[in-house]
């Protein structure tokens, strides 16, 4: 979801975040090492990633015929968006049945094959947990939906029509957002925070919860090796219903975020569930500060391990551009507050954003492959865990749809749908949708110049990007100057320097509008990170503090030497270098 997380910072002032020239402290991090902080993580889209038997949709099989493939890219943990049985109104993330694999994906055999291929190459699996609603087609629902008094009608939040209206409730996707919707049958309305298909599950229920357990148990001892939580900072409501303020909506995640018993109910899971296991838990969403972060996975409390906030991408979604300085400040931030606890996810797209060379790079012809390397560089060499989105590392751009009838995503359809009911500006609307929609991350992803990209035989479920036809791996394989080229080498120093996973971040000339500049610094190694995030060739100076005598060049997204003398630097345009540089 993109939403406007709106943050307050003002009570935070027990985080050292006033001086940005001041360095974090490490805190002996390494002592706290675990196998999930020094991993990368690629997000593999499972619906367009490789189809196997031509039917326009990617599947289990298609994954399992492309590991090598994974395994070549260097990476230790693949993320599978939602594979569970799903009506698929809004792909997966509508579930139907939680112990069973969606159709048009296959098999549990399948599953199994993949899960047993993956670990052979040692890359562990990460998996969707869908937990905040259930789809409305889930055995649950249509039991809880048949009577009041059905055993299952507590799985889920209702509202009798006896009582009048509910009290309003925004939903995302809804054509009207209106999160009640009324039911027929028990003459009551049902909570829905995403589509009407999407019915929120009620975590005050401690049958649900106690069943909801079962199934993560059931899928942790097949030996998956990690969980990432949908949406779960909304799993727990106020049920008192009260009235929100005027314009609530604006600022969602503190109404739906970090509801009054989340972290009982986390600490309930993972004291019977996640303690259980040596595995990965990513808490999408971290509510709407710094602190609710930590709350949700500072180690000392036992309930996540790992936070994925919105900050980020909540910068740059406007179409006329972003100030790099707003988006140094967000990373340096958060970096400076998890410096001695608690751990961060660190991403630049998903399927719920667009494409990060075509929102925070530049995906023209001239500067596409520069900036996606840069972006690329930016992810490798910060500290947290990096999630890597699939078809970033080709430099996959936005297809920019130009017809409503080309996307896919019930985001853009329904609010479409709402901005026509409302004789809004659709055309507007479409501009905007060619640089923010979902879709634009889902198109399928490009293997070959073959027809279809190779991604199917059939007809893709959604269009294919045309730029296929230079921009896919079997060309980019035989380019060792390539994106994918690229990607393979910084994956493969990340995982050779801990200093890259570990080290303190220190982010230097932070109001400077074009260069990013920082060092990560452990006891062993000191390595400095300069970005510039413009179209302009230029001769940086680099701060004094940094001893840049006797520096190595780790990496450079652009061929041939760069000089670096006496702290000066000449840079070209979307230009990335890495190096090592003496301790001061
Ligand atoms: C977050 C997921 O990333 C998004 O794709 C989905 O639409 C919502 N949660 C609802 O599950």
């Amino acid at each position: 979801m993109r939403n406007s997380i709106g943050l307050t910072f003002t009570c935070l002032i027990f985080f050292v975040i006033n001086c940005f020239s001041q360095q974090s402290s490490n805190n002996n991090k390494a002592s706290r090492a675990a196998w999930w902080k020094e991993a990368v993580v690629y997000q593999l889209y499972p619906r367009s990633f490789k189809d196997s038997d031509g039917d326009g949709v990617g599947d289990l099989k298609g994954i399992i015929s492309k590991l090598d493939y994974l395994k070549s890219l260097g990476v230790d943990a693949v993320w599978l968006n939602p594979i569970f049985s799903s009506p698929n109104d809004d792909n997966g993330y509508d579930i139907s049945d939680y112990r069973n694999i969606m159709k048009e994906f296959g098999t549990m055999k399948d599953f199994d094959e993949l899960l047993a291929g993956l670990h052979k190459r040692k890359i562990k699996l990460i998996l969707d947990m869908v937990l905040n609603h259930s789809s409305d087609e889930h055995e649950w629902f249509k039991q809880a939906k048949s009577s009041r008094t059905n055993p299952y009608r507590n799985y889920y939040h209702w509202w009798p029509e006896e009582k009048g209206k509910p009290t309003p409730r925004y939903s995302f996707f809804d054509v009207n957002n209106d999160a009640w919707k009324y039911d027929a049958t028990t003459k009551s309305y049902y909570l829905h925070y995403f589509s009407q298909k999407q019915p929120d599950l009620n975590w005050e229920n401690e049958k649900l919860r106690n069943e909801v357990y079962d199934m993560m148990k059931f899928w942790l001892d097949k030996g998956i090796d990690g969980l990432r939580m949908d949406a779960f900072q909304y799993a727990s409501k106020d049920t008192t219903w009260k009235k929100y303020p005027e314009g609530y909506e604006k600022e969602i995640i503190k109404y739906y975020g970090m509801g009054p018993n989340l972290h009982q109910y986390l600490k309930e899971m993972n004291k019977t569930v996640i303690s259980k296991y040596n595995v990965m838990t990513v808490a999408e969403g971290a509510g709407s500060t710094l602190e609710d972060a930590h709350a949700l996975v500072d180690e000392d409390r036992h309930e996540l391990n790992m936070a994925y906030h919105f900050e980020i991408m909540d910068i740059g979604n406007d179409p006329r551009g972003y100030k790099l300085t707003d988006l140094k400040k967000a990373f340096t931030r958060w970096d400076y507050s998890f410096a001695d606890k608690g751990w961060l996810a660190i991403f630049l797209s998903n399927h719920d954003v667009p494409r990060m060379v075509s929102k925070y790079g530049n995906d023209s012809l001239q500067f596409r492959s520069y900036s996606s390397k840069l972006l690329t560089t930016l992810i490798m060499t910060m500290r947290g865990t990096p999630f890597y989105f699939n078809g970033d590392e080709l430099g996959m751009s936005n297809i920019k749809f130009n017809n409503i009838d080309d996307y896919r995503d019930i985001a853009t359809i329904n609010a479409y749908k709402s901005i026509k009911a409302k004789g809004e500006d659709v055309q507007t609307f479409m501009d905007k949708q060619k640089f923010i929609s979902r879709d634009n991350t889902r198109t399928p992803f490009q293997w070959d110049a073959s027809p279809n990209a190779g991604f199917t035989t059939g007809k893709p479920w959604i269009n294919i990007n045309p730029n296929y036809k230079t921009v896919n791996v079997v060309t980019e394989e035989k380019n060792p100057s390539s994106e994918l080229s690229y990607f393979k080498k910084i994956v493969a120093l990340r995982k050779s320097m801990p200093v890259l996973v570990y080290g303190d971040y220190k982010v230097f000339d932070i109001e400077n509008p074009d260069i990013y500049c920082y060092t990560r610094t452990d006891g062993k190694d000191k390595v400095l990170v300069l970005l510039n995030f413009s179209t302009k060739a230029f001769t940086y100076t680099i701060d004094k503090q940094i001893n840049t005598t006797a520096a190595k060049l780790l990496i450079n997204n652009y061929n041939g030497v760069t000089a670096l003398t006496n702290n000066k630097i000449s840079l070209k345009p979307w230009q990335s270098v890495v190096f090592k540089i003496n301790q001061p």
